[in-house]
């Protein structure tokens, strides 16, 4: 179940007829002592207005160091509620209240907390794509950036039960060699990507590097030629000289990523061929009128209990002051 948030939908009829949306986001943003905080999912417009676009960690870290009054969260709830948890005084909004996950969706609290009951003694890591109240019954969160270095900051001889991502729990169980109890949640795009679609696309592509996110399952994991977050995946096509890539993630990483390399081929896995897999159908609920709307009314806004903000707050502070 979602934190408590305030009955409000996007009402696009009440935008004002003949407005410039992009200049109105940039009036509202001033007048509101706003800061527009987007993941590289986002639809390109959104992207390009934002004032910090970046991965979970990035915007986490962003979001706990801001001084702006409004925080406008252009990506789904898990992160927006991570700002709010983390500024409790502050006006977080989020362009569409249903931009669910569903790794988030499909771990409830009430069943997490129950099959915690078999393992007493474990620490309890938490992927931040997880609800505020399965934070609240986590020891410490983390991100695709930072998972690895997270379980390795933990005792060796403590036993680790990892929520809610299977696939990247087993990436991490693999890079760091530690044995973990996995929840067995799933990404549902990331799931798409199937190991005879990859190979298909290496056939057409010989040479190419393939790049992919570890919420993909381990056989597509496995054939991959680097492993990373978005943040991780961009810094790799930057930073490397070959000139065709085969991208194993949600496409809106593809506006960055041409941006850094106008000269490389991208392909996304499944090609672009009318087939829609890849995009995330939550990260999509957002648009420019939504967030237009979200800035003028200061609507739908993230709330939280305080008892569980609190409780929430505590695993993601030991998560950040890891660096
Ligand atoms: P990143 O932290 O790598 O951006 O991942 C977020 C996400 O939802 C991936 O599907
Ligand atoms: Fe959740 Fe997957 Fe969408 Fe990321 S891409 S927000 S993990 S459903």
């Amino acid at each position: 179940m979602r934190a408590t948030t305030l009955p409000y939908r996007p009402n696009l009829e009440s935008l004002e007829p003949g407005l410039d949306l992009a200049a109105g986001i940039q009036k509202l943003r001033r007048e509101r002592r706003a800061v527009i905080l987007a993941h590289y999912y986002q639809e390109p417009e959104i992207q390009d207005l934002a004032d910090v676009v970046g991965d979970s960690l990035q915007l986490a870290q962003a979001a706990a160091e801001t001084d702006a009054e409004v925080i406008a969260f252009c990506g789904v709830h898990f992160m927006a509620e991570t700002a709010k948890i983390l500024n409790p005084e502050k006006v977080v909004v989020l362009p569409d209240l249903d931009a669910g996950c569903s790794l988030a969706d499909r771990c409830p609290p009430d069943h997490f907390e129950a099959w915690l009951q078999d393992y007493p003694d474990h620490e309890v890591v938490s992927y931040i794509n997880c609800s505020a109240g399965v934070k609240a019954l986590s020891s410490i969160i983390c991100t695709s950036s930072n998972a690895v270095r997270v379980i390795e900051s933990l005792p060796k001889e403590k036993p680790i039960v990892f929520a809610p991502d299977r696939h990247l729990g087993r990436w991490v169980m693999n890079q760091t060699g530690r044995d973990m109890v996995l929840w067995p949640g799933f990404c549902i795009v990331h799931e798409q990507f199937t190991a005879k679609r990859v190979a298909a696309l290496q056939a057409q592509h010989p040479g190419a590097k393939l790049i992919v996110h570890p919420e993909c399952d381990a056989t597509v994991s496995r054939m991959a030629d680097f492993v990373g977050s978005t943040a991780a995946l961009l810094r790799y096509v930057a930073q490397n000289p070959d000139r065709t890539f085969l991208v194993g993630t949600e496409v809106g990483i593809l506006h960055q990523m041409r941006k850094l390399r106008p000269d490389a081929e991208l392909v996304p896995i499944p090609a672009d061929s009318g087939c829609n897999c890849s995009l995330c159908p939550y990260m999509k609920l957002n648009s420019l009128e939504k967030l237009y709307l979200a800035l003028r009314d200061l609507q739908p806004r993230l709330e939280l209990e305080e008892e569980l903000r609190q409780r929430a707050l505590r695993p993601l502070e030991r998560m950040l002051a890891l660096g």
